[in-house]
C-alpha cells in the first residue's frame, strides 16, 4: 500500500496517544476539584481544566480524520467486524469527551454533585476503551 499509508497510521498512532494524553488528565483534574474549596487552588486547577479541554479537541478531530482516512480512504478493515467494534467503542470514546466538557461546565458554574471517588471510577474509562481498541485494531479477534 505504499509509504503514504505508513505515514498516516503512524500520525494515526501519534494523535490518538495525545488526544489519550488529555482523556486520562483531564478525569484526574476533576477528581482534584471534587476535593478543594473554592479559592485560589480551584481557580488554577479550572485554568488548567480549560486549557487542556480546548487543546484536546484538535488531538480528537486530527486522530479520528486520520483514522477516517485509513479505514475510508485505503480501505482497510472495511466490512471487519474489528473495525465494526473499534468504531462503537469510538462513538463510546466521543461520548466520554463530550462527558469531560459538560463536567467541566458544571465545575465552572460551581454545580458540581458528584463526589472525587465517582471521578476516579470515570477516570478509569478510558484506560478500558483503550485497552479494548488496541486488542480490536492489533489483535483482529474477529
Ligand atoms: C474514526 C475513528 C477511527 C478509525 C476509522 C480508525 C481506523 C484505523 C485503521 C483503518 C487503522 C489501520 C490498521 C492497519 O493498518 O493495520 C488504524 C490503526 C490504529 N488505530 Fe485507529 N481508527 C480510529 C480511531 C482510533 C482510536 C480512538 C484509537 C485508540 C483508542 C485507535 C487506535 C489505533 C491503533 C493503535 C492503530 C495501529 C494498529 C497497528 O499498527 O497495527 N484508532 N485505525
Amino acid at each position: 500500500m505504499g509509504s503514504g499509508y505508513l505515514w498516516v497510521k503512524a500520525l494515526h498512532i501519534v494523535f490518538v496517544t495525545s488526544w489519550f494524553a488529555g482523556l486520562f488528565y483531564l478525569p484526574r483534574i476533576f477528581v482534584n476539584l471534587a476535593m478543594t474549596d473554592p479559592g485560589e487552588a480551584r481557580d488554577r486547577l479550572l485554568l488548567m481544566a480549560g486549557k487542556l479541554y480546548r487543546f484536546m479537541n484538535p488531538l480528537m478531530v486530527l486522530a479520528l480524520g486520520l483514522g477516517l482516512w485509513l479505514w475510508l480512504g485505503y480501505g482497510v478493515g472495511a466490512g471487519q467486524g474489528w473495525m465494526h467494534a473499534k468504531l462503537a467503542l469510538v462513538v463510546l470514546l466521543l461520548g466520554y469527551h463530550h462527558a469531560c466538557a459538560r463536567l467541566l461546565r458544571k465545575f465552572r458554574e460551581d454545580r458540581n454533585a458528584r463526589s472525587h471517588v465517582w471521578y476516579r471510577w470515570f477516570n478509569e474509562v478510558p484506560v478500558l476503551i483503550l485497552l479494548a481498541v488496541v486488542v480490536l485494531v492489533v489483535v483482529r479477534p474477529f
